[in-house]
C-alpha cells in the first residue's frame, strides 16, 4: 500500500473537503426540497439569447474565440465590464480589470498573491464558506468578527486588529461582502463602510471587497461600493454566476494596477486564460445591454420569492423564544437563528428525512460559532416548492427535542 498522504504539499494538507458541499450531495435525493445550494433560478436562464449570441460569434469570430486568449481577458469585454463598474459609480479604466474563472478563482487568486501560512484575515461573522476554504488552503487563519443588522461591527474590527498588531501578527487584509451578505443576506450601512475604509487606511491594509449579488438589490438605495469609495485600498471580486448564469464560470477583479498584475502573473500558472469561447459570447450580450433587462427579470421574480418564503415562514413557524429570521432586501438568502439551545447540525439529518435541506451555519463560521443558525437560499425553488419546504422545516422545528424543551422553560 502506498502512502499517498506522505507526498501532499503543506498547502495540500490545509485544504479541508467543503461541509457544504459534503451536505449538498445528500440534498440530491429524489423528492428533496433543497433551500442549500446559492443556485440562481435555471427556468430564467436567457436560454434564447445566448443560443442567438453563440450563433452571431462562432459566425463572426469562430476562429478567435475558439482559439487561447490574453490572461487579462478579452479587452472588448473588459471595456464592457469597465462600462458595468461605471453604471455603479466606479470609474476604473479597463486595464485595472481581470477577467477571472468566476470569483472563486478570484478568491484562490487572493489566496495565492497574499496569503503566506499562519497569516490572519479579517472576515465578517458568519461569511462566504468558500473564501474561508480558499484562504484556509495557502495555510491562512480567519478571524472573525460579529455583524449586526448594520454588518460587520467596525468597534470589534478595529479593537482585534489593534490587538493583533500588539501582539506582532498584523492581519494580512478584511475580506468583506458589503451587499446581501452570503450568507446572512445583511448589508453594510454607509457608516459602517466609511469606518471600514478609516480603519483600512489607519492601519495600512487592503480590503478585499467580494460582491456577487450587489445587483440583485429588490428595494431601497443601494450603498456605494467599498471601491467605489476608495479605489486604491480594494480589490474587489465580480461575477456573472447570479446576476446571468453560472455556467460561464466568468467573473472580474477590479483594484489597483500592481494587485491586478499580480493576481494576473499569479492566474496564468492557474487556467492561462479564462474560457475565450464564453468571453466572446458574454461580450456580445453585454454590448447589446441584454443583461439589465435579464437583472430586470430576475430581480423581481427573486423579490416575489423572497417575499413568499418569509409570509409562510411567518405562518407555520412554531412560535420558540429566539426565533427569527433576516429580512434580507436583495441577494438570494435568509438567515435563520434558533433557540439558543438548538442545534441546527444535529437537525439537518431529521430535516434530510423529512425531505427538505438547508445549510448548517457552522459551515460559514472558520472557529466554532454558528450552531443554532441556518442558511436557506429562496432563489431556485419554485414557489410550491418553498411553501412545501417551509412546512416540512417548521414541522422539524416543533418536533425537534430542544424545541420542546425550550418551549417548555419560557412562560
Ligand atoms: C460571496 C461569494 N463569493 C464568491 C462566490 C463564488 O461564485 P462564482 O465562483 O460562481 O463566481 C460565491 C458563490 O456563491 C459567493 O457567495
Amino acid at each position: 500500500m502506498i502512502n499517498y498522504e506522505q507526498y501532499f504539499s503543506r498547502n495540500a494538507k490545509n485544504m479541508k473537503r467543503s461541509e457544504i458541499r459534503e451536505l449538498l450531495k445528500l440534498t440530491r435525493k429524489p423528492g428533496i426540497i433543497s433551500f442549500a445550494g446559492g443556485l440562481p433560478a435555471p427556468d430564467l436562464f436567457p436560454i434564447d439569447d445566448i443560443k442567438e449570441m453563440t450563433r452571431i460569434v462562432m459566425e463572426k469570430e469562430g476562429r478567435i474565440a475558439l482559439q487561447y486568449g490574453p490572461t487579462e481577458g478579452d479587452n472588448r469585454l473588459r471595456e464592457e465590464l469597465a462600462k458595468l463598474l461605471k453604471r455603479d459609480g466606479v470609474t476604473i479604466s479597463s486595464d485595472r480589470l481581470l477577467v477571472v474563472t468566476s470569483s472563486q478563482q478570484g478568491l484562490d487568486l487572493v489566496g495565492k498573491i497574499f496569503v503566506d501560512p499562519d497569516d490572519l484575515i479579517m472576515t465578517s461573522l458568519p461569511t462566504y464558506v468558500g473564501a474561508i476554504q480558499a484562504f484556509h488552503s495557502y495555510g491562512g487563519t480567519m478571524l472573525g468578527i460579529e455583524q449586526d443588522a448594520e454588518g460587520t461591527q467596525t468597534a470589534l474590527l478595529e479593537a482585534e486588529i489593534a490587538k493583533r498588531i500588539a501582539a506582532g501578527r498584523k492581519p494580512k487584509f478584511i475580506y468583506e461582502i458589503p451587499d446581501f451578505q452570503n450568507p446572512s443576506g445583511i448589508t453594510m450601512t454607509l457608516a459602517r463602510r466609511k469606518e471600514m475604509l478609516r480603519i483600512a487606511e489607519k492601519f495600512d491594509m487592503i480590503i478585499v471587497e467580494d460582491s456577487p449579488y450587489r445587483q440583485l438589490r429588490f428595494e431601497g438605495r443601494g450603498e456605494p461600493s467599498l471601491i467605489g469609495m476608495n479605489s486604491e485600498r480594494v480589490l474587489a471580486l465580480y461575477t456573472f454566476s447570479k446576476i446571468l448564469l453560472p455556467g460561464f464560470r466568468l467573473g472580474w477583479m477590479a483594484g489597483p494596477a500592481e494587485l491586478i498584475q499580480k493576481a494576473a502573473t499569479a492566474k496564468q500558472s492557474v487556467d492561462l486564460c479564462s474560457p475565450p469561447f464564453n468571453q466572446s459570447i458574454l461580450y456580445e450580450y453585454l454590448s447589446r445591454g441584454l443583461l439589465e433587462k435579464q437583472i430586470s427579470v430576475i430581480i423581481k421574480a427573486y423579490r416575489e420569492k423572497r417575499d413568499f418564503m418569509i409570509e409562510k415562514l411567518s405562518q407555520y413557524m412554531p412560535k420558540l423564544p429566539g426565533l427569527k429570521w433576516t429580512h434580507p432586501q436583495g441577494g438570494l438568502f435568509l438567515w435563520v437563528t434558533l433557540p439558543q439551545e438548538m442545534d441546527a447540525g444535529e437537525m439537518f439529518h431529521s430535516a434530510v428525512e423529512k425531505k427538505v435541506a438547508y445549510v448548517v451555519g457552522t459551515a460559514f463560521y472558520p472557529d466554532s460559532g454558528g450552531r443554532n443558525c441556518f442558511r436557506m437560499n429562496f432563489s431556485y425553488s419554485s414557489k410550491p416548492e418553498i411553501e412545501e419546504g417551509v412546512k416540512r422545516l417548521a414541522e422539524v422545528i416543533s418536533n425537534w427535542k430542544g424545541s420542546r424543551e425550550s418551549a417548555l422553560i419560557t412562560p
